[in-house]
């Protein structure tokens, strides 16, 4: 498949030149700061899905993660991959909800990433993705997911998810709740968009 046809990347290749500013703009510590007490010290395989330019997978790598950093974008998958030509970042083309090739490998990750992802998809592949979620996720491991609501950009496809459904699909794949922020501000200062954070363990 490619990214022309991966639903939820409309308008990403286009837009790819004009996008990777703003997203790299934005500092890991500051978009993560109410995850960073869920982020293991000791360092362990990190999986990052529709990771865009690489910022947060260069960050993990840079704390001493390994980093599977999923982009089916291959304009951003291009880009990230010159920017952050680190050994500790495999970079894979592959996309929810199935996520044929990276479970294929059989492995699991103790930090799962779905940063401004989740709500590209449809209702019938959050279903069908959240399982692979779980499956991808360790015992004891975490899944970090954001929402976005506001004004869906030109060209993109985007849904106005709620955090109430992704709770319930990820709590029928076995995870639970441990974060919810509602009403979380833009990283761009955009009234008129907010954020949702959630995050979840995979419990024993
Ligand atoms: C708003 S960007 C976020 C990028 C990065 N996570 C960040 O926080 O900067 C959304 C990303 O999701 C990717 N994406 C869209 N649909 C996807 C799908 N079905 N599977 C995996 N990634 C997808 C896009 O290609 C894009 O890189």
């Amino acid at each position: 498949m490619t990214s022309a046809t991966v639903g939820g990347t409309e308008g990403y290749a286009e837009q790819a030149d004009a996008l990777v500013g703003p997203m790299d703009a934005v500092r890991f510590a500051d978009l993560h700061r109410p995850i960073l007490p869920l982020i293991p010290a000791a360092p362990c395989p990190v999986l990052d899905i529709g990771a865009g330019t690489g910022r947060d997978a260069a960050a993990f790598a840079a704390m001493g993660h390994t980093v599977v950093a999923v982009e089916p974008t291959a304009a951003l998958r291009r880009y990230a991959m010159t920017r952050h030509p680190s050994p500790a970042i495999a970079w894979l083309d592959d996309s929810l909800p199935h996520l044929a090739t990276l479970l294929s490998r059989g492995r699991q990750f103790d930090l799962v990433m779905l940063t401004a992802v989740w709500m590209h998809l449809d209702a019938a592949e959050r279903q069908a993705a959240m399982p692979n979620l779980a499956r991808l996720t360790a015992t004891g491991g975490r899944l970090s997911i954001t929402l976005r609501h506001g004004p869906v950009p030109a060209g993109r496809r985007m849904f106005d998810v709620s955090a109430t459904e992704t709770i319930a699909l990820a709590a029928e794949a076995g995870l639970q709740l441990v974060l919810r922020l509602d009403n979380q501000p833009s990283q761009f200062n955009r009234t008129d968009v907010t954020w949702t954070r959630l995050a979840f363990v995979k419990p024993a």
